[in-house]
């Protein structure tokens, strides 16, 4: 049975459509037990969607629930435990497959305790094996015992020198986008929602937390283990399974808001709650524009600077780099980003790794509506022309059609090759073409009554569109065409109802960048007011051709290389690198030293190997230095720049 929704042609809504729906159901899946309730709304017919990342037939056995039980060990660098398996099976089924990648499949047994037959599948790179389970008739639930290996991608385990406190260890997960099923065996697909409860295991002095309710603040004692302390969690909203999270370290909360707080180490905690006070703010805004914020509790985590992703948005529990504690909240907009996700990603997901676009498109217009409300709409604006001139490079850059895509094929690729500015600002471009053409009002009311109809529910590009068909453009095939809604959706490139946005702010700073090359010095230039997207934006308008008395004088007027703020930094030391700026490599060494942000550190690594001699060498020497540091996410990256 599948959690992608299309609706029926011929039927109409209340009772009969109820009706029609549950007879319909049984008919279509002939489930051995009722389906669960999934809402109202429309119903589930046809699964056309195939997601070609997972081993899993979730249409024959699917799991509905899982519950861990793990003990995090900090010597060995293993969980181990059992991850007990909740089915929901037709009545023919005979097996359930599974997704599983570099782990240790111990036993599988039933409910009560025997054996299962279990056979592990042909492994590959890139979506690891199927392991295969034998069911007895009637079987509901399958217990798998396992641990994680050396090779386990999902998770780093840090030494406390890894950290910022520099005394406790510390481990994180990152699950998204096909790494969940490297440190749990399930099935491994954004289609197939799963609650889950957990009990984490850990050595006395750390505290687990994880993308749910957190049952145990303070952990509770382990019978019979003094050294350790058990945290138990539940997750009751039904969540695609790269949602499920956790880390593990020397932790202190703090509140910010009524529903809203910090979690990180105890020497990160004051900054991160001043960085952040805006966040209870931030999700009035969201509610406001598209309707209750279904989750509970709103935290965000503060992980070691060795955290591969700007953010994560962990349901409950968003996942954040440290390097955006900037100290003036200018960085922010990552929080609103993941806080979208609470509405664009976790509560309607997209059903397949095709079309991720769904997800990012969507919570990067979101993120800066909610931009725009607090901070205003110049701000708004100026990151909107960022994102927009960042969008215009990556689509000159990319030779390969398919990427400039929003649906993109990915079969027989990693989700990973997707992954670029198309899904996101072109994504984001699309719903500003969509506002323009409809007016605010109605597309707000269209995305409310989008994130309503398919809560908790998986999403492709096909039936977004013929949602978008229904409720926004009401079948009018014409408007269709005049919006080139196909083109935006299946075609590379970007169609000419794109709207540029324009920042007043943005248009002043090139005209001081363009002062600064004729020869006006920077103490001369009008910067008093400058926000960081301004003196990004400045630096990104920089001439080729500087010379290094220019940029000496850049640098002694606005000191960039020493910059506390990490995009203005990581934007100074890739013009560096390019007019190879000898003053600023020990900052780019210690940079790419300290933390092991993708973003940051796999453009600097482009930048230094395409400078033959000084920078190739400098590339491998630091990175043979830094990377044991790295998260494998950004390891992958790297590996491939450097060689
Ligand atoms: N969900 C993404 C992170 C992600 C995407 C992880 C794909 C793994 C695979 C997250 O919401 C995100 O987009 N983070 C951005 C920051 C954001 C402000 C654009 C990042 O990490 O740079
Ligand atoms: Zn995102």
């Amino acid at each position: 049975m599948s959690d992608i929704r299309i609706r029926p042609l011929l039927c109409g809504s209340g009772v009969f459509f109820a009706l029609l729906a549950s007879f319909m159901l049984l008919v279509a899946c002939q489930p051995s037990k009722p389906a669960p309730a999934e809402g109202s709304g429309p119903l589930v017919l046809a699964n056309a969607a195939v997601d070609v990342h997972s081993y899993a037939k979730p249409n024959t056995a699917r799991v509905r629930h899982i519950d861990l039980n793990l003990t995090a060990d900090f010597k060995a660098k293993v969980l181990k435990g059992t991850v007990a398996l909740t089915l929901e099976t037709d009545a023919s089924a005979r097996q359930v497959i599974l997704d599983i990648k570099a782990l240790d499949i111990l036993r599988v047994t039933d409910a009560s305790g025997a054996p299962l037959k279990f056979s592990i599948g042909k492994a590959d790179a890139v979506k690891g094996s199927a392991l295969i389970i034998d069911l007895p008739q009637g079987a509901q639930k399958v217990i798998v015992s396992y641990q994680t290996t050396a090779d386990t991608e999902a998770l780093q385990w840090l030494e406390p020198s890894q950290t910022a406190g520099g005394k406790h260890p510390f481990l994180f997960s990152q699950g998204q986008s096909i790494l969940t099923r490297t440190w749990i065996p399930t099935q491994d697909s954004p289609m197939v929602r799963q609650t889950y409860t957990a009990t984490i295991n850990v050595p006395r002095g750390l505290k687990a937390v994880m993308s749910a309710d957190m049952l145990t603040p303070d952990g509770e004692a382990v019978a019979g283990q003094s050294g350790m302390r058990a945290y138990r969690f539940k997750m009751d909203e039904a969540i695609p399974p790269y949602l499920i999270a956790l880390a593990v370290g020397n932790l202190e909360f703090r509140n910010v808001g009524k529903r809203t707080g910090v979690y990180a180490e105890p020497v990160t905690i004051r900054a991160a709650a001043s960085e952040f006070e805006d966040m209870e703010k931030m999700l009035e805004a969201a509610e406001k524009l598209y309707g209750p914020y279904r989750w509970g509790r709103y935290d965000v985590l503060v992980l070691p600077p060795s955290f591969p992703y700007g953010g994560m948005e962990n349901p409950r529990l968003t996942f954040a780099t440290p390097t955006i504690l900037a100290g003036d909240k200018s960085l922010v907009s990552l929080i609103a980003h993941e806080l979208a996700h609470s509405w664009s990603g976790n509560l309607v997901t997209n059903g397949t790794w095709d079309d991720f676009w769904l997800n990012e498109g969507f919570t990067v217009y979101f993120e800066n509506r909610i931009m725009e409300e607090i901070y205003g709409k110049e701000r708004a604006l100026m990151l909107q022309a960022l994102g927009y001139a960042e969008l215009q490079e990556t689509l000159s850059g990319l030779k390969e059609k398919e990427l400039q895509k929003l649906h993109i094929r990915l079969k027989g690729r990693h989700p990973d090759e997707g992954f670029s500015e198309v899904p996101y600002e072109k994504g984001a471009a699309f719903l500003r073409m969509l506002e323009a053409q409809f007016g605010r009002q109605r597309l707000d009311a269209y995305l409310k009554g989008y994130f309503e109809r398919y809560a908790f529910k998986s999403m492709t590009t096909e039936a977004f569109l013929a949602d978008l068909r229904e409720h926004l453009l009401r079948n009018d095939r014409a408007l269709e065409d005049r919006l080139q809604i196909q083109a935006w959706l299946y075609e590379p490139g970007l169609p000419d109802n794109a709207v540029a946005p324009v920042s007043r702010v943005l248009k002043l700073v090139e005209g001081e960048a363009a002062a600064f090359s004729q020869g006006v010095e920077p103490d001369m230039l009008r910067t008093s007011d400058w926000e960081t997207q301004a003196w990004l934006h400045f630096l990104k308008s920089l001439p080729s051709d500087l010379s290094e008395n220019q940029m000496e004088a850049l640098d002694k007027a606005f000191n960039f290389t020493n910059s506390g703020n990490s995009e203005i930094r990581f934007a100074w030391l890739k013009v560096a690198i390019a007019r190879h700026y000898e003053p600023a490599l020990p900052s780019l060494e210690t940079f790419l030293t300290t933390q092991g942000r993708r973003k940051f550190i796999a453009p600097l690594y482009t930048e230094l190997m395409a400078q033959p001699g000084w920078g190739v060498e400098m590339a491998r020497r630091v990175y043979a230095k830094a990377r044991p540091g790295y998260h494998q996410v950004t390891r992958d990256t790297v590996d491939k720049i450097v060689s």
